[in-house]
């Protein structure tokens, strides 16, 4: 991770329709986005010059703000070019994308029905979300506190700026205590997903992955799924108790800055980085290498 503050990185950063310096992409410190979290993004990566599902990323966002009650005001396509063109005037061909989508300035209440609808796209470069040495052993993942909520309660199926309130408490907490992330449970008390990352098991040679009910569906966790199935895994997407974790011998996870990447423990329970684990580590990073993006769009 960069010791420069991220205010600091240099180039270009691409707002509502424009490429800006990056020093002077500012937004007022009135901005219903910041007080109310309305606000909605993506993380992205580029492999070799290329956005993985980038489309995908996008269709995404444009879903995210219909959930939040708000409409992006350039289509899909405008901002898969803005994505492809900044990278290009970013010079970077490995990099991290980030369009976000925001409520701003005109109202600061609850009710913001009149606020023009902003967008954004930055990229930089991030090579690895967990330590490179670390990854390969397998994480440690603590438990959470917080569980991700009920549909009910929270647009769970957007990737909502304020559904991450609860990641960055937990993640936090986790690594005050060593660990490297947190696993959550979901408001039934079944294992949901890591903070930032989708959940996967391995018991027996089958592939076991908590149904996405009320949380992301994440756009890897379905390329891996894909990729699974391609090699003849079986994966069984169904509810797991927490008491199963005792059970499995492999497990990993799964998303744009995480990649797929081994866990080795979660609180007293061991797994090992086993062979159906590095298998789907290698085919996901051919996949998403420009001319093997088989799970491409
Ligand atoms: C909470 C959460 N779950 C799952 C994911 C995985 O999603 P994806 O694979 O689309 O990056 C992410 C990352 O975006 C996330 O933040």
């Amino acid at each position: 991770m960069a010791s420069v503050p991220f205010d600091q990185l240099e180039g270009f950063i691409w707002m509502n329709g424009e490429f800006v310096n990056w020093a002077d992409a500012k937004i007022h410190v009135l901005t219903h986005g910041l007080h109310y979290a309305s606000a909605v993004f993506e993380g992205e990566r580029a492999y070799g010059g290329e956005i993985f599902k980038l489309t995908e990323h996008t269709e995404r966002l444009h879903e995210s703000a219909r959930i939040l009650g708000f409409r992006i005001p350039y289509s899909v396509a405008e901002i898969d070019d803005a994505c492809r063109e900044l990278l290009k005037k970013q010079g970077l061909r490995d990099a991290y994308v980030r369009p976000i989508a925001w409520r701003g300035s005109e109202q600061m209440g609850v009710s913001a029905q009149n606020s023009r609808i902003n967008c954004a796209i930055a990229i930089w470069q991030w090579p690895s979300y967990f330590d490179p040495a670390q990854k390969l052993k397998g994480i440690r993942l603590d438990m959470a506190e917080y569980r991700r909520p009920d549909p009910r309660t929270a647009p769970a199926h957007a990737k909502a700026a304020g559904l991450y309130m609860i990641c960055t408490l937990s993640k936090h907490a986790a690594e005050a205590k060593g660990f490297a992330d947190a696993m959550m449970l979901d408001w039934r008390g079944y294992v949901a997903e890591a903070t930032g990352a989708n959940i996967f098991f391995v018991k027996d040679g089958k592939i076991h992955t908590p149904d996405p009910d009320c949380f992301l569906n994440g756009i890897t966790r379905k390329t891996v799924v894909d990729l699974a199935r391609a090699r003849g895994f079986e994966v069984v997407e169904r509810i797991i108790k927490p008491e199963e974790l005792e059970g499995f011998e492999q497990c990993f996870l799964t998303g744009t800055a995480a990649e797929v990447t081994p866990v080795s423990e979660i609180g007293p329970y061991r797994f090992e980085v086993g062979e159906i684990t590095k298998t789907l580590m290698n085919d996901y990073s051919a996949a998403v290498q420009p001319n093997h993006a088989i799970a491409a769009e």
